[in-house]
């Protein structure tokens, strides 16, 4: 089975060609990604307005591109696989429409996907349940416990994970996004008196709250004391402890057999290792972390299509 995955739910136009067999048997046979970090990275954060007119004008040569290097035509698709939500309205209205419209001229079934799944199925691999699967990204950090259904057992109170990394980085006059620059710079520094707060990491909940660090942050930068590195390397231990330490007590709690760590800031080199150090957790290859439509394709493998008029594009879509 070949499907098509389209992805434009924040500010990547993703588009791939996946061809599965079964769970964890997929071939990712092109993934192609237009990102718009120039557009956006004068702002320091996304303009929804802006990324639906870079998806409009990127989504067809993606397509294109796509097809051509999986060396596959419009007709071999079986079904086209689109992220309904959760994002940014603007931008998910281009890829459900485009998705619709390719529906219907070729006549091919069509599968909505919800984004957060995607993130976590991108693992391609089978999971063991019950699950734990922590998902961080520029717009979300949730915990999810995944038994027959999935479950959101915590999530942040106000920024996201990536989000934070992406707002420190620009207190630090680094680039967008974030992550991979806060990333480099801690790379840089070996040790450092710095101490940031790891808001909530004593809750007996599991939500989380980065905006308080962000705040931190903001003064250690005014005192001038520390260097953009030190800050660096501190801010980014400081989620990491805050994730880790959720994510492994919900992992002792529900008793989970696996526990996955998802979304683009599981491309963060150092969060991975000291996930691993601590626990057997299952991660997307580098590339499938952030946003892309190979995953959107590997989600839709055994779902069922969607009657085409019923398929619409929700913000807030909550995963189920
Ligand atoms: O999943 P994603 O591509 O888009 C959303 O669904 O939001 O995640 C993007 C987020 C950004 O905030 C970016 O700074 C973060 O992932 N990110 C990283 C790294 N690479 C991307 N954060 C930390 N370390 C990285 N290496
Ligand atoms: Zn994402």
């Amino acid at each position: 089975m070949i499907i098509l995955g389209i992805e434009t739910s924040c500010d990547d136009t993703g588009i791939a060609v996946v061809e599965a067999s079964k769970r964890g048997d997929f071939n990712i046979l092109s993934n192609i990604v237009s990102s718009q970090i120039k557009i956006h990275e004068k702002y320091g954060g996304i303009v929804p307005n802006l990324a639906a007119r870079e998806h409009v004008k990127n989504i067809e040569p993606c397509l294109k591109e796509s097809l051509k290097q999986a060396n596959k035509t419009i007709k071999d698709i079986d079904a086209i696989a689109v992220t309904t939500g959760p994002g940014l309205i603007p931008s998910l209205l281009i890829g459900v429409h485009f998705a619709k419209a390719l529906a219907y001229k070729y006549k091919k079934p069509i599968i909505p996907i919800n984004h957060i799944e995607a993130h976590i199925l991108a693992i391609n691999k089978k999971i063991k349940l019950p699950a734990i699967a922590l998902i961080v990204s520029g717009g979300h950090t949730q915990l999810i416990l995944i038994d027959k259904k999935y479950k959101i057992i915590g999530e942040t109170r106000d920024d996201a994970a990536g989000e934070c990394f992406d707002k420190i980085a620009k207190l630090l006059n680094l680039g967008y996004p974030g992550g991979p620059e806060i990333s480099k710079q801690a790379e840089k520094c070996k040790t450092t008196k710095l101490e940031l707060p790891r808001p909530m990491i004593h809750q007996k909940n599991y939500d989380f709250s980065f905006s308080g660090l962000k705040t931190a942050v903001l003064h250690k930068v005014k005192e001038n004391k520390y260097k953009t590195e030190e800050i660096a390397k501190e801010s980014q231990q400081a989620i990491i402890d805050v994730l880790i330490k959720k994510t492994i007590k919900a992992k002792e709690q529900y008793k989970a057999k696996t526990v996955i760590l998802a979304g683009g800031v599981a491309a963060n080199k150092e969060l991975r290792k000291q996930f691993q150090e601590k626990t057997n957790v299952l991660i997307p290859d580098f590339k499938l972390c952030t946003d892309n439509g190979a995953m959107i394709a590997i989600a839709a493998f055994s779902k069922k299509p969607k009657n085409l008029h019923k398929i619409k594009a929700d913000a807030n879509l909550r995963i189920k």
